[in-house]
């Protein structure tokens, strides 16, 4: 194992919620996001950290920043414990949440650049030199002078991205980059981090609900389920693992009764003229197209990529929750 740059051994991070129960009343309730939670990831790795709603995800990488202190546990990102030197910390780590912007609102993009620029004490030559880069990596060329509240989300993101690495960190979190982004923007930022870890070797660690972020740029993926560690390895292990599903879903001409598929593949759901096949995610799907379409009067097929919900339902096994039925999903083109 090359040097560890990032170390949690044992980590747990206990939150205290109070709920009313009634009038004056309320209750204590001890939240265990983060429960005796042990890994390294090592300089230069993308690693993907993946679980269910609530498992822990954004509280580990808020206790990587030092925006969170552990309840308990040891924690140190290149040799320092972000909690206890957060301002030292913050030159070598950029950190981009999806879900709210780090930039600032009402002011074109540029301004907050700007701002970085002085937060970080970034040498001007330097700073310079990372803008132009990244104005152009991430295409922000025609944004710099617009709000940030006028963006569109895809353009916020990228905003976002490059605002996190204008400072040169050596390593970047990233929680739920992709999220609400299009196909093309989708694209855009995963080829930029791929040539980021390539060519900087800047260290990633990556949370997101699309499975495909992590098939394209990630050979190692962390599972967390109510706040532990589940499962640590490659990708394709946790298909095996998981026994994870595709699902083809095909127009038949009329309806009919369900297709006698080969097994394993089968049935899971009809409506009509429409019928979803279940199938092992690493079986070819054309041999699957191929024999039905032999037998049946196809229309029209595609074909589902199992979710990661899905997958960890079933490596999980009955006390992860039964995997939910195939559902029609907006938005999930293949790209
Ligand atoms: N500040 C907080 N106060 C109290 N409870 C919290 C706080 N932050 C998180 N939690 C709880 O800790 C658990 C883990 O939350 P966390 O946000 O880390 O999950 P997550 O894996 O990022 O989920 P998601 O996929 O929905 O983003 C949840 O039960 C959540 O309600
Ligand atoms: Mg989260």
């Amino acid at each position: 194992m090359r040097d560890a740059f990032i170390e949690l051994d044992g980590v747990e991070k206990v939150f205290d919620v109070w709920r009313r129960t009634g009038f004056m009343k309320r209750e204590r309730h001890r939240v265990r996001a983060v429960d005796s939670l042990s890994f390294t990831v090592a300089r230069g790795e993308m690693v993907g950290y993946i679980g269910p709603n609530g498992a822990g995800k954004s509280t580990t990488i808020k206790m990587l920043t030092g925006i969170l202190t552990p309840s308990g546990g040891r924690l140190r990102v290149a040799g320092v414990d972000p909690s206890r030197e957060r301002m030292r910390l913050a030159h070598r780590i950029g950190v981009v949440f999806g879900q709210r912007t780090t930039l600032w609102w009402d002011l074109p993009l540029i301004d907050s650049y700007r701002l970085m620029h002085r937060m970080y004490r970034i040498p001007a030559a330097r700073y310079r030199e990372n803008l132009e880069r990244l104005t152009e990596l991430l295409d922000l060329g025609g944004l710099l002078d617009v709000p940030v509240r006028q963006l569109s989300l895809g353009q916020r993101m990228r905003g976002d991205i490059a605002a996190a690495l204008l400072h040169d960190p050596e390593v970047l979190y990233l929680d739920e980059p992709t999220i609400g982004l299009d196909v093309v923007s989708r694209t855009r930022v995963r080829d930029f981090l791929r040539r980021l870890n390539a060519e900087r070797a800047t260290t990633v660690l990556l949370t997101t609900h699309d499975l495909r972020d992590i098939e394209q740029l990630c050979s190692r993926v962390m599972v967390i389920d109510h706040g532990r560690l589940v499962y640590d390895g490659a990708l394709a292990g946790l298909h095996e693992a998981g026994e994870s599903e595709r699902t083809l879903v095909v127009d038949l001409e009329r309806e009919l009764p369900p297709i006698e598929a080969p097994a394993p593949a089968r049935v899971v759901r009809v409506e009509g003229p429409r019928q979803w096949l279940a199938f092992p995610a690493s079986a070819s799907a054309a041999e699957l197209v191929a024999k039905v379409a032999a037998r049946y009067p196809l229309v029209d097929l595609s074909v589902r990529e199992p979710d990661i919900e899905a997958v960890i339902a079933r490596m999980l096994g009955p006390s992860g929750g039964a995997p939910e039925p195939p559902q029609e999903r907006a938005g999930r083109t293949p790209s």
